[in-house]
């Protein structure tokens, strides 16, 4: 697009103070903030403005929601036992077959860790501190030798994170992955829009833009070349994890199985929440739809209602692990778009004033518009929800303290460890409270599952009272 075009648009729609300081800017100021300004959408940003930053826009629940129904983590009867065994094994022959590929969105920055790089390379094993890039990396090592093929990772990073991430990985060889293994793709970014309806300057030379969300990741995979790479290698399904959540089973045959037997577009993993306010979003039906809502949005006499039996109505919340189907990504973004409905959040952004001076703001004083993925959701023709065992699956590094934190993540990959050496006959020591005595780290290099741990059962010395203990 040439400046005499952008202007035009910048004018139709009110924004041309983003040009502010363009001729005082070098060539490649120029080129930075114009190449920017290209990829902005100017034909809907109006709409944006009115419906997110002129008005409030409230999440109207419609009164005919429900609670989804999910599939419970362990069978409850031979029908449902058969029915998972055979899924189990059609899931580990799509692995076998080079069939499945692993997602991780690790757009996001360690900020609400108080940790300053990208999210991904946090250190976060019990005993040896590997980051949670190095933690992944190994489980689809171990996936790989375990079902003989190699299994393609694919990473979504965004602009404020993606030079670094690539750059963690070179240094440290991928971790044991070939190069060719991991495919970075960057998600696009939205620009934040002032209370009063303008887009805010970071720089002289850059508008003051912010990930769109993991939603993002569905067009990124299109733009990026993911998808098709995904095709040329046979990939016909995506496993879909957070990389903040290290307990998650990266390559799940039962999962993958159920999913593909049962003919599902979109598969979500569900917990049975701790209570009514906890942070995970709500499966819902909304007509008949499945959805997500997120727990924000949920009113709290909903959040709260109880069945006859004492259970939340909305017992199952979502731990954002997921499986799509490729031609369903291909689908929603056959047309180099999707839209999917933003969601909005009013922050703190620093922005540079008319004079050129950089003002950090004491108050909320911008709209960030982000898409989650869980908005396809209702897109999907078919979607399953299989609970999971808490303590198998989930244990996300969100906070610096308390719940969802480093110190619970890393308590909880160490009870799971602790089960899978009990589950094998090696003897763990607990505490009064059942508590494992000792801290052990499995290394998923090694250890991927309990059948593994089982199957070096009898190597494996049992941890001391109080010991720490890595089990290469
Ligand atoms: C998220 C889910 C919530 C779920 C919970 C489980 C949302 C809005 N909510 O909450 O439903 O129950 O996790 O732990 O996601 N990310 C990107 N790019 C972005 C934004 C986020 O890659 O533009 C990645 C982050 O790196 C992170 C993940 O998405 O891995 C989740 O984002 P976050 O904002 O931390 O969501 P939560 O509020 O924790």
């Amino acid at each position: 697009m040439t400046i005499g075009e952008l202007q035009t648009i910048l004018s139709d729609c009110g924004q041309q103070h983003v040009l502010r300081f363009y001729d005082d800017l070098s060539e490649a100021s120029r080129e930075k903030l114009l190449s920017q300004l290209s990829s902005v959408d100017w034909a809907r940003l109006p709409e944006l403005v009115e419906a997110y930053v002129k008005a409030e826009p409230r999440v109207e629940l419609p009164a005919s929601l429900q609670p989804a129904p999910s599939l419970p983590a362990q069978p409850e009867n031979e029908e449902r036992r058969e029915l998972y065994a055979a899924a189990a094994r059609h899931g580990r022959e799509l692995l076998s077959q080079g069939k499945v590929a692993g997602f991780t969105v690790a757009g996001g920055q360690g900020t609400r860790l108080g940790y300053p790089g990208p999210k991904g390379t946090f250190p976060i094993s019990p005993i040896r501190r590997k980051p949670l890039f190095q933690w992944f990396a190994e489980s689809i090592a171990r996936a790989c030798e375990k079902y003989d093929s190699e299994i393609p990772w694919y990473i979504m990073t965004s602009p404020m994170n993606d030079s670094e991430t690539r750059e963690f990985f070179r240094k440290h060889a991928y971790f044991g992955l070939s190069e060719g293994q991991v495919f970075f793709l960057t998600q696009g970014t939205m620009p934040a829009i002032g209370l009063d309806g303008r887009l805010l300057l970071a720089a002289p030379d850059s508008l003051a833009l912010s990930p769109d969300g993991h939603g993002g990741s569905l067009l990124a995979m299109r733009q990026s070349g993911a998808l098709a790479d995904m095709a040329r290698r046979g990939i016909e399904y995506i496993s879909y994890w957070q990389v903040d959540n290290p307990l998650v089973c990266v390559l799940d045959p039962l999962f993958l199985g159920l999913h593909s037997r049962l003919q599902a577009e979109m598969s979500c993993r569900g917990l049975v929440k701790t209570g009514p306010f906890e942070k995970l979003g709500n499966f819902c039906l909304i007509d008949d739809k499945m959805a997500i809502v997120e727990y924000s949005d949920m009113p709290e006499e909903l959040a709260q209602a109880t069945r006859p039996n004492g259970d939340l109505r909305f017992r199952v919340g979502s731990p954002a692990i997921h499986i799509l189907d490729r031609p369903f990504v291909e689908r929603l973004t056959a047309e180099g778009r999707l839209r999917l409905p933003f969601h909005r959040a009013v922050k703190k952004v620093p922005f540079v004033n008319a004079n050129g001076d950089l003002v950090e703001p004491e108050e909320p004083n911008a709209v960030k518009l982000e898409t989650f993925i869980f908005d396809a959701l209702p897109l999907a023709a078919n979607v399953l929800i299989l609970e999971a065992a808490r303590g198998e699956q989930f244990g996300p590094v969100k906070n610096p303290k308390g719940v969802d934190s480093v110190d619970s993540c890393r308590r909880l990959l160490v009870e799971r460890a602790a089960n899978w050496l009990e589950a094998a006959g090696v003897k763990v020591p607990r505490q009064a409270d059942g508590s494992p005595d000792c801290t052990v780290e499995l290394s998923p290099r090694t250890y991927l599952d309990p059948e593994d741990v089982r199957q070096q059962a009898a190597q494996l010395a049992p941890p001391k009272p109080g010991s720490r203990e890595y089990y290469e």
